[in-house]
């Protein structure tokens, strides 16, 4: 499906970003993974095999995302497939959060997605996709998470404005907007694994499909709309999450 492809998946040492590496080396493309802990990436890289590129790099850096275009300029000429991917969740209670939590969050979530954009879009030929990572919290209002579907609504709302200002380049950018999905972005620091089980067992239960999602089941959707088989999708959310925010 994406054989002769190159494609770049940011945060793709972990969870979601790594099951997709795992998917589209299956189907043929050349991968290229960022992330910032080096011994993670490194360890992914070599779990998925020859060949992948393992670039140490921090989405919220413009200058990062400039020298991660200049590797993958080098490696592999040009970039068919860039899946904005990274991505960080905690909680953002009005009462208790302040500037650095803000920073940090946006940072990463929304000004991280903008510089992968913009650094990667200039070497990425016509026919090219780009995948940008949301949220079935886009839409939702729950307490405590202003800010996470604040800037999950963002990066929905840069599949659209984004899409209209690469429609000249033809490069076509759509989202992806998973659910619950049983990755170490719902680890908590000094939680064991029954404890995780227990979690993941409660949350399953809030889902109306009745469990939370594998990651390879967002894999999936992000390998479809990176290959051709979207041609005809420009701006558009895929909701992977269950029935969650639906139902
Ligand atoms: N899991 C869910 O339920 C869920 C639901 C909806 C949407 N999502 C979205 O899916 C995406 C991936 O989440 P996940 O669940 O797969 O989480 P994860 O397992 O924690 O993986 C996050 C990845 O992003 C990287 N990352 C974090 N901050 C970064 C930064 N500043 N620069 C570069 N890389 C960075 C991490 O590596 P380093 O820490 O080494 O940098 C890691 O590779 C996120 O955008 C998340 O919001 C997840």
């Amino acid at each position: 499906m994406l054989t002769g492809k190159t494609a770049l998946i940011t945060g793709g040492s972990s969870g979601i970003g790594l099951a997709t590496a795992q998917r589209m080396v299956e189907y043929g493309a050349k991968v290229a993974i960022t992330g910032q802990n080096m011994d993670r990436l490194l360890e992914a890289a070599s779990a998925l095999g020859t060949g992948v590129i393992a670039i140490q790099a921090d989405v919220s850096v413009q200058a990062d995302m400039q020298r991660v275009r200049h590797q993958i300029e080098q490696v592999f000429g040009g970039l068919n497939i860039l899946f904005a991917n990274a991505g960080l969740a905690y909680g953002t209670p009005l009462a208790t959060t302040d500037e650095a939590m803000i920073d940090r969050l946006l940072g990463v979530n929304v000004k991280g997605v903008y510089f992968t954009l913009q650094a990667l879009a200039p070497v990425m030929p016509k026919g090219s996709s780009i995948i940008l990572n949301t949220s079935w919290l886009n839409q939702i209002g729950a307490p405590g998470r202003s800010l996470l579907s604040a800037s999950k609504a963002a990066v929905r709302s840069f599949a659209r404005t984004l899409s209209a200002e690469l429609l000249d380049q033809q490069i076509r950018v759509n989202a992806v907007s998973p659910g619950s999905v049983i990755t170490p972005l719902h680890r908590q620091p000094g939680q064991t694994e029954e404890q995780f089980a227990d979690y993941v067992a409660r949350t399953g239960r809030q889902v109306p499909i009745g469990r939370m999602a594998e990651a390879d089941e967002i894999a999936e959707a992000v390998c479809f709309l990176a290959s051709d088989h979207s041609r005809y999708m420009l701006g558009a959310e895929m909701v992977v999450d269950g029935g969650r925010a639906e139902l």
